[in-house]
């Protein structure tokens, strides 16, 4: 499966390890001052610690965890994931309740093609990744704003949104809070996921990830309340602050 993310995400901290370890084992050669050799050793030490926790912990490129075994604990239903992208979520939903059918829904507008781009419409792209998780027939795709979905009230009995809600601002991301609760059935789940700057995440990308970073935790919490949801859990995994609500 290839999610597109960019290279930097995962292998990043690789391309500053190396270069300062080698100018650390040069300059030590050359008898550089321990005021260059210092700052250039606790560099490369910084970066190999921080590629292995990405590698280890984080895993920006690979289908995360379904943060609760409370969603859609019935493993059945008909969910839709908005702001699916290539696919990682939906993957996550199907596998993880394989009884459950998906509609993976996206704006798949420009910014999508610039960082999620490799190959064939970004529709095929998901498809394709569906088709090797081996949950393609189990899914749909669907265009779609957040903001506006085109889908009836009542639809769904879950909504899944991974990493896409705090993508936006603060108005279109209270619209896209509203827009899944509306196409929920009254008592029908969502499960929320944003990307948060935890520990780890601190560690290795510093201030480099911070979508969502400047609302926090009560204010997705007010938005979740605003819009009729009753928030039953939440809690943080690497990279990852989630809510567990149901529509009231
Ligand atoms: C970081 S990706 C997340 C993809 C996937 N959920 C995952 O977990 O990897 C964010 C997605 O949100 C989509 N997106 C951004 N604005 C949107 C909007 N207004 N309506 C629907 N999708 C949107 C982008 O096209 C992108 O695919």
């Amino acid at each position: 499966m290839d999610f597109g993310y960019p290279w930097w995400l995962s292998y990043g901290h690789t391309a500053v390890a190396v270069p300062a370890l080698l100018l650390a084992w040069a300059g030590w050669r050359r008898g550089w001052s321990k005021w260059l050799l210092a700052p250039l050793c606790a560099l490369a030490l910084w970066a190999g610690a921080a590629q292995a926790v990405v590698l280890l912990v984080i895993r920006p490129d690979v289908v995360p965890p379904m943060p609760t075994a409370s969603f859609l604990a019935s493993g059945e239903g008909r969910v839709l994931d908005i702001g699916a992208g290539t696919g990682r979520s939906t993957i996550m939903l199907l596998r993880e309740r394989p009884r459950a059918r998906a509609v993976a829904s996206d704006l798949f507008g420009d910014s999508f093609d610039h960082h999620f781009g490799h190959g064939g419409s970004p529709q095929e792209r998901l498809m394709r990744n569906l088709r090797a998780a081996g949950v393609a027939d189990r899914a749909t795709v669907a265009t779609a704003d957040m903001r506006q979905l085109p889908f009836a009230a009542g639809e769904f009995d879950g909504v899944v949104s991974a990493f896409a809600m705090d993508h936006l601002n603060r108005e279109g991301s209270a619209q896209a809070v509203r827009e899944a609760a509306r196409v929920l059935k009254p008592g029908g789940e969502f499960l929320l996921m944003l990307v948060y700057n935890e520990p780890w995440a601190r560690f290795s990308y510093g201030p480099m990830i911070s979508h969502g970073g400047y609302r926090g935790g009560p204010w997705w919490y007010g938005q979740l309340r605003e819009a009729g949801f009753e928030v039953a859990e939440s809690g943080t995994q690497p990279l990852t602050m989630w809510f567990w609500a149901r529509r009231k």
